[in-house]
């Protein structure tokens, strides 16, 4: 898909301190410390962009000077971590949102058939939210996407439920897949990668964000 055909729905930041920061997540002799750090930094960076639209309503704030007319986020918001590249951006999002709730979403991709396989759900009883961001670093296929937001539905994160997905890195493939099946959700990435290899792999990516961020590899 060419850049120009990308769905109204992509956001892709190009903020320079995220360019500097996501190509040294990329770098393969970035070790999993430093990889964490940068994970934990450009979410904090995306999330303050996918942030931009939330409500605010008004709260009184009596500085040492005079009483005045603040702010506070007017938004109950439901973070969905995908485990688990997906936890590496919790932390910097509650920075952002400290009221926010945690919801841990369990889906790993089955290598053969690249579909997602759903293992953990802690999702409260009631969508009770204005607002669900869904945590991953990689959008590829698509398929964990698409199966969170099926999940968060199927839940009750129907309009006027607002539903964002936030990802590190996205490839065309994924990022059509989710707009093709959810023109409703709204998707930031800190780069949109060229395309994915025949093993579904983000090219040129930065390998596999699990993998980095928590020290496993194919030999563990
Ligand atoms: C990675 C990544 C996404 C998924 C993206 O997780 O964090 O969840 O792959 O690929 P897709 O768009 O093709 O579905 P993985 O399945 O490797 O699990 P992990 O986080 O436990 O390593
Ligand atoms: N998952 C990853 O961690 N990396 C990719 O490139 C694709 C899926």
């Amino acid at each position: 898909m060419p850049t120009s055909t990308m769905p109204a729905t992509l956001h892709v930041s190009n903020h320079p301190a995220v360019l500097h920061k996501l190509a040294i997540l990329r770098d393969e002799k970035t070790e999993p410390k430093k990889f964490r750090e940068v994970v934990r930094e450009l979410s904090w960076l995306l999330g303050y962009e996918a942030l931009a639209d939330a409500r605010v309503r008004g709260r009184q704030v009596t500085t040492p000077i005079e009483v005045m007319d603040g702010h506070e986020l007017g938004e109950r918001i439901g973070l969905v971590p995908i485990l688990r590249a997906g936890l590496g951006m919790v932390d910097a999002m509650l920075e952002l949102m400290p009221t926010a709730q945690v919801w841990h979403l369990g889906l790993f991709r089955d290598e053969r058939t690249l579909r997602p396989v759903e293992y953990y759900n802690k999702l409260p009883d009631s969508a009770n939210v204005d607002m669900c961001l869904i945590l991953d670093p990689m959008l590829a296929t698509g398929g964990s996407a698409t199966a969170a937001i099926e999940v968060l539905k199927r839940w009750g994160a129907v309009k006027p439920v607002r539903i964002k997905l936030l990802n590190l890195i996205a490839a065309p493939e994924g990022v059509k897949a989710v707009a093709d099946a959810h023109p409703d959700v709204e998707i930031y990435c800190a780069a949109l990668d060229r395309q994915l290899n025949e093993k579904g792999y983000i090219m040129p990516g930065l390998g596999d964000a699990g993998d980095r961020q928590f020290g496993t590899g194919k030999s563990d």
